[in-house]
């Protein structure tokens, strides 16, 4: 198959499909960008760091950082047509390289499949939050007793497994069935379903009584509130949020047709998310501000201090239900995205049917993400490095190989493609070209490397 697509020959295509059109692309990378780290991590890493402050240095990245970043990695997809070990590979060699430029895509495969194995875990807490939402467990519900709750389910191995059993299986469900069965048309339904729930919850939001204090909090910046760290942890979110840096993206681009524009597309999925992770402040904070609780409540804000507000507000049981659907929807999207580059993959290299790769990919990572499942339970008190196995996982996955994937997909695209090459799949040399050149080559990888020096220790 290689030698018959060598340079300069009719158009690659991918064995997998295609999107059937922009729309679904866009779907799909806005399915896999708007997940957990838009509606649990956004929001809190905004209440701990100075709301509107934070917000402001978090579009200033998404759009300076993110923005080249996702070019570079659709153009690389799209040009190479594969997997992205193999599309590295080709590339690499293609562009007077070497195909050692594998690695890169090998690492970030395995990166993917280790952010699946604890993202299933959680996700699979939103699911047992959607039940126990219906229950009404939390109406009228004190802190301490809602903070029981979560706590007596995280601490049950069983329970905490069941969910993520039944998350890893609707996973590889979706992506067993392909490009245009099976992903396309998940995030057909699912995207538009999570946008909807998004506004009937901001709906509600407005209604609560403290809109205003909550709009405020996401928009009037506080400097002082807003650490050196927070503006990293703004970077990092950036790059987190859009899926950056572990081959989602590559793979998804590898199905794009030839005829769309990367630009336009990338800045239409970038809004998408942008705007999600604003709603999902603008969801939250009211609620939190209408029941005098804390906005800076770290991590725990959505499982822990949101069905407290919940619990204390007409149609909470509805509403809490609503929410939670609509983070495992989010979830759900975003997991195809972690789990595709590895299943590709695996079709690729084997004689093994897309079902078969996904029931294996699925397999495996469901079994790492017992790591996980017990970090909050029978291991809780097994510390190694930064704590449990889920604390070394979430840092080295975050802090070291998302950030190095993401500067070495941008240096290949920048520095080691030929101009030729990437105007190429950018609609041609003009100013669009040089100014995604310019902040790929200077401005991107310096705030990168920057983070990454910062995250490992390096720099303080
Ligand atoms: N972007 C997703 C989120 O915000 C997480 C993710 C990272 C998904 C990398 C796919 C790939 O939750």
């Amino acid at each position: 198959m290689q030698q018959q697509e060598a340079a300069g020959q009719a158009p690659r295509t991918s064995l997998h499909g295609h999107w059937s059109s922009r729309l679904a692309f866009i779907l799909a990378v806005t399915g896999s960008a708007v997940g957990l780290g838009n509606i649990w991590k956004f929001p809190y890493l905004a209440g701990q760091n100075g709301g509107g402050a934070f917000v402001l240095v978090y579009l200033l990245c998404v759009f300076v950082i993110g923005m080249p970043v996702m070019m570079s990695e659709i153009l690389i997809g799209r040009r190479g047509r594969r997997n992205p070990v193999a599309t590295m590979a080709l590339l690499g060699e293609e562009e007077g390289h070497s195909r050692r430029w594998q690695w890169v895509g090998a690492m970030a495969v395995v990166t993917g499949l280790f952010i699946l194995s604890y993202y299933s875990v959680v996700a699979g807490w939103t699911l047992a939050y959607v039940q126990k939402s219906m229950s009404g467990v939390f109406v009228g519900a004190s802190p301490a007793q809602v903070s029981a709750v979560f706590e007596s389910f995280t601490g049950s191995w069983a329970q905490v497994g069941i969910a993520h059993t039944l998350f890893m299986a609707v996973t590889i469900f979706v992506v067993a069935r392909g490009v245009e069965r099976g992903l396309e048309q998940a995030v057909k339904f699912m995207v538009p379903a999570l946008i909807l729930l998004m506004l009937i919850l901001l709906g509600y939001s407005i209604n609560s009584g403290s809109f205003g204090l909550g709009f405020k909090f996401m928009f009037s910046p506080n400097f002082a509130a807003l650490s050196w760290d927070g503006v990293l942890a703004a970077m990092g979110q950036a790059f987190f949020t859009l899926s950056l840096g572990m081959g989602a993206v590559m793979a998804y681009g590898a199905y794009l047709p030839e005829e769309t524009s990367i630009t336009s597309t990338s800045a239409v999925v970038i809004l998408a998310d942008t705007a999600i992770a604003i709603l999902a402040g603008l969801v939250i904070f009211p609620l939190v501000f209408a029941n005098g609780l804390n906005p800076s409540e770290g991590p725990g804000l959505v499982f822990d201090t949101l069905p407290l507000a919940f619990g204390q507000m007409r149609g909470g049981v509805f509403f809490a239900t609503i929410f939670f659907v609509l983070l495992a929807f989010a979830a759900w999207t975003s997991a195809l995205g972690l789990m595709e580059p590895a299943v590709a993959w695996l079709v690729e290299h084997s004689h093994r049917t897309r079902a078969q790769a996904a029931v294996m990919v699925g397999g495996l990572v469901w079994s790492v993400g017992f790591g996980t499942v017990l970090s909050f339970n029978a291991l809780s008190g097994f510390r190694l490095l930064r704590g449990t196995i889920y604390d070394n996982l979430d840092y080295i996955t975050s802090n070291v190989m998302l950030p190095l994937g993401g500067l070495l997909i941008t240096i290949f695209a920048a520095w080691v493609m030929c101009r030729n090459s990437s105007a190429d799949e950018l609609g041609g040399a003009g100013a669009i070209f040089k100014s995604w050149r310019f902040l790929a080559r200077y401005v991107a990888p310096v705030a990168i490397a920057f983070i990454f020096l910062r995250a490992v220790g390096v720099l303080g």
